[in-house]
């Protein structure tokens, strides 16, 4: 199959915070076109059972390769901790995934070989961080939280505040206690409470922003694959979400750091 560089980038997500990885991507690589979609009806999907994600996840990954993308990214890391086979099965496009981008920015950066790891109770359950990280580090120990309370906070838009403060000081006491050097944010929200998190880590420890990460990933195999878009006409950007619940359109510009248009709504 022919892909033109200039067809878009199909990015997904369980919600609207799966647009922290859009973000970084609008900021890496201006150039491309990216379709978004975000299953805004059916978050979270952080609390489902591996069936019922790997079902929707299907059902999105088809939406998109009927955009025509010239490659798929998981921005969800839940998506992405129990349906990523599911995607690159399906997928004539290549797949990248949050948490295999997540995982190699870990392990270049760790020096301990000690790493953290916090997302939803599905990711953090599936261990997949874990797996993809001893591929490449078989000797690096990983201790992960579940953070369950970071989504609903982040999106109260709640991201300096004294409730949030001791919820993170409660969920990463036993990550602390592990001297960890490294600590990834492995869920799309987290990245948003990045100076929330450094703080009560400790500055010596290194935060791992898996939207960042996703981006070079991005970057480095557009590249390899001849598929960059070198036209500098304004990309085009469209979302589509399967619902529009109250205070989207705050929640998902505090997500894209900038106003969010051409906004669709799909019916299923
Ligand atoms: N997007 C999800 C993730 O990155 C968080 C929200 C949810 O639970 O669906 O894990």
């Amino acid at each position: 199959m022919k892909i033109d560089p200039k067809q878009p980038i199909g990015v997904f997500d369980s919600g609207i915070g799966g647009l922290t990885v859009v973000r970084a991507l609008m900021e890496r690589l201006p150039f491309e076109n990216i379709v978004y979609f975000g299953d805004t009806a059916r978050v979270p999907y952080g609390v489902k059972s591996v069936e019922t994600i790997a079902h929707y996840t299907t059902q999105i990954a088809e939406f998109l390769l009927e955009k025509q993308v010239k490659v798929l990214i998981i921005a969800c890391n839940t998506m992405a901790a129990v349906a990523a086979q599911v995607v690159r099965d399906l997928s004539p496009v290549p797949v990248l995934d949050v948490i295999e981008a997540g995982a190699i920015a870990a392990v270049e950066a760790t020096r301990t070989r000690q790493i953290g790891v916090i997302g939803t109770p599905t990711t953090v359950n599936s261990n997949a961080y874990a797996r993809a990280i001893q591929v490449m580090a078989s000797d690096a120990r990983i201790y992960s939280q579940a953070c369950p309370l970071f989504v609903p906070l982040v999106e109260e838009g709640w991201l300096d505040h004294e409730v949030t403060r001791l919820t993170a000081q409660e969920y990463l006491k036993p990550v602390l206690a592990e001297h960890i050097d490294t600590l990834v944010l492995g869920c799309t929200h987290y990245p948003l409470l990045k100076p929330l998190l450094q703080n009560v880590m400790g500055k010596d420890v290194k935060l791992v922003d898996s939207a960042e990460a996703m981006a070079a990933r991005t970057a480095a195999l557009l590249a390899e694959q001849g598929l960059t878009n070198t036209d500098p006409t304004l990309p085009r950007y469209e979302f589509y979400v399967t619902d529009v619940p109250v205070k989207f359109q705050t929640i998902g510009e505090r997500f894209l750091g900038r106003s969010l248009n051409h906004v669709h709504v799909v019916k299923w």
